[in-house]
């Protein structure tokens, strides 16, 4: 009987590390070893004694993303699919350039906080509070220099306030944090949400809504 507890035991304590996001590491590192066959939360590391100085490292975060798209910004990520070396750290960054008046539409990172710092113009960011407590908009303008908290999982979104670039550099606390962008996901799903269920969240009409759809 007491080995059947021992086992309950060893299994809650099992789950309880495998459903934490990002654990802390039990060695010093884990490079991704990204043809491994196993899969686990996260990647299987590679032997630590082949780890190399290329397994830590990424080039190229001073390079400007091109911002010839709808949204006018570009974000140049640098997660563990960048650098395998990050492999359950728990930590990434992104460069982020924006077109004057360029936008980065509301979205989340399931899996991460994100702090902001602006390196080059002037930045208007904000979240929204979950329903409880009421969905409050946070705001600010941020200037060269300002840094700015997304709290984790929260919407949020940035847009460039002046006419010339801005570049803003992120930290998020995730190897892997995740995009979710709000319109893609709702009005851009494959295949698409019904309309009519969409016409009654949105508080319009199907013929509305298959024209959002047909955007994306
Ligand atoms: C930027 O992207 C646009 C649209 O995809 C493309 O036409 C243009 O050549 C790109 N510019 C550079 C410098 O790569």
């Amino acid at each position: 009987m007491a080995s059947h507890f021992l086992v309950l035991g060893i299994l809650v304590a099992t789950c309880s590390v495998s459903l934490a996001s990002d654990p802390s590491p039990l060695q010093d590192f884990c490079v991704a070893d990204t043809n491994g066959p196993v899969l686990v939360n996260g990647l299987a590391c590679k032997d630590p004694k082949l780890a190399q100085a290329s397994d830590f490292s990424f080039s190229g975060l001073h390079l400007p993303g091109n911002t010839s798209n709808p949204v006018g910004s570009k974000v140049t990520p640098v997660t563990v699919a960048q650098i395998p070396g990050l492999n359950t750290l728990g930590i990434s960054m992104a460069r982020i350039d924006f077109a004057p008046w360029g936008i980065n539409p509301p979205h989340t990172h399931p899996r991460a906080t994100e702090i902001l710092t602006v390196i080059e113009g002037t930045l208007e960011v904000g979240f929204v509070t979950s329903n409880q407590p009421g969905n409050s908009l946070i705001t600010k303008t941020l200037q060269m220099g300002d840094v700015f908290v997304f709290p984790k999982g929260l919407v949020h979104f940035q847009r460039n306030a002046g006419n010339g670039d801005a570049v803003a550099i992120v930290a998020l606390s995730s190897q892997n944090p995740g995009v979710i962008t709000v319109a893609n996901a709702v009005f851009g799903s494959k295949p698409a949400i019904a309309d009519d269920l969409l016409a009654r969240s949105f508080r319009t009409d199907t013929k509305t809504i298959d024209w959002i759809q047909s955007k994306f």
